[in-house]
């Protein structure tokens, strides 16, 4: 039995342009779509694909519920994976569109790990949110020999000190309702003024501040920049 191929493409940050040729043209060609929808909203990966997307081509919405337990959106997933490979068993190709990088804490990775060991994949890579916000914020995140970390804000302090110790720089992701704890520590740890904040880098309404300004709780969307210093050597002439 001949099957689909599972097709994990990377959207980019949010702004259309900023969006790989290779995903244009495969959400163009696709008969077959599946992407992630928080329930009653208008899916946000479906938004950024949207002038893609051609008509009569079969939408799969996989609706994860935001609830702290993993448990219902476990379930969510194992429902859209076997939607997905339902398409795929008919021989069907199927896209999965992912906000960012499919790998790079984007939902695609749930599906991927469902589906990968019986499947074909192909997974295009996406302009992760990180490389956004540092260009829209005018942010360099690491030269020579740089330790740069991603840091999840809802890590507990111990942990997140741990991490900003042996980084020079650093992007701490996923901050909504932890933005207050944050920032008390950045402050603590004298970095608040070498903080930057952003939220929906590269969306019309996207907004950058300082830590100071930043609203608590801050949106999902949204991301702390942290460099302990330049690099003085990116400033010597040869
Ligand atoms: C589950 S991760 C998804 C990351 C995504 N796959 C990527 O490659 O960037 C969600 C977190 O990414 C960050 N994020 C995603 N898009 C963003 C944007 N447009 N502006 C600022 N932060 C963003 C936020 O910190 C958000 O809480």
């Amino acid at each position: 039995m001949i099957t689909g191929k599972l097709i994990g493409v990377g959207l980019g940050p949010g702004d259309p342009d900023l969006m790989t040729v290779r995903a244009a043209r495969l959400i163009s060609g696709a008969s077959v779509l599946a992407y992630p929808a928080l329930p009653g909203t208008e899916s946000f990966a479906r938004q950024i694909a949207s002038r893609y997307i051609s008509e009569g081509s079969h939408e799969i919405v996989i609706e994860i519920p935001m609830t702290k337990e993993r448990g219902p959106a476990q379930a969510a997933y194992d429902l859209g994976a076997g939607r997905i490979a339902e398409a795929l068993d008919l021989g069907r190709d199927v896209v999965v569109l992912c906000e960012g990088d499919p790998f790079f804490y984007g939902s695609f990775m749930y599906l991927h790990a469902r589906l990968a060991g019986r499947y074909d994949v192909d997974v295009v890579p996406g302009v992760t949110s990180v490389n956004a916000s540092a260009a829209r914020l005018q942010h360099p995140l690491a030269a020579r020999n740089d330790v740069f970390a991603v840091i999840p804000a809802p890590l507990d302090n111990p942990s997140i000190r741990e991490r900003i110790a042996s980084a020079d720089s650093f992007a701490i992701l996923k901050v909504g309702s932890h933005l207050g704890r944050i920032r008390d520590l950045l402050c603590e740890l004298g970095l608040a003024d070498r903080s930057q904040y952003i939220e929906r880098a590269t969306l019309s309404e996207e907004t950058r501040m300082t830590l100071a300004e930043a609203p608590d709780p801050a949106p999902y969307f949204s991301m702390i920049l942290v460099s302990k210093g330049v690099d003085p050597w990116l400033k010597t002439q040869s």
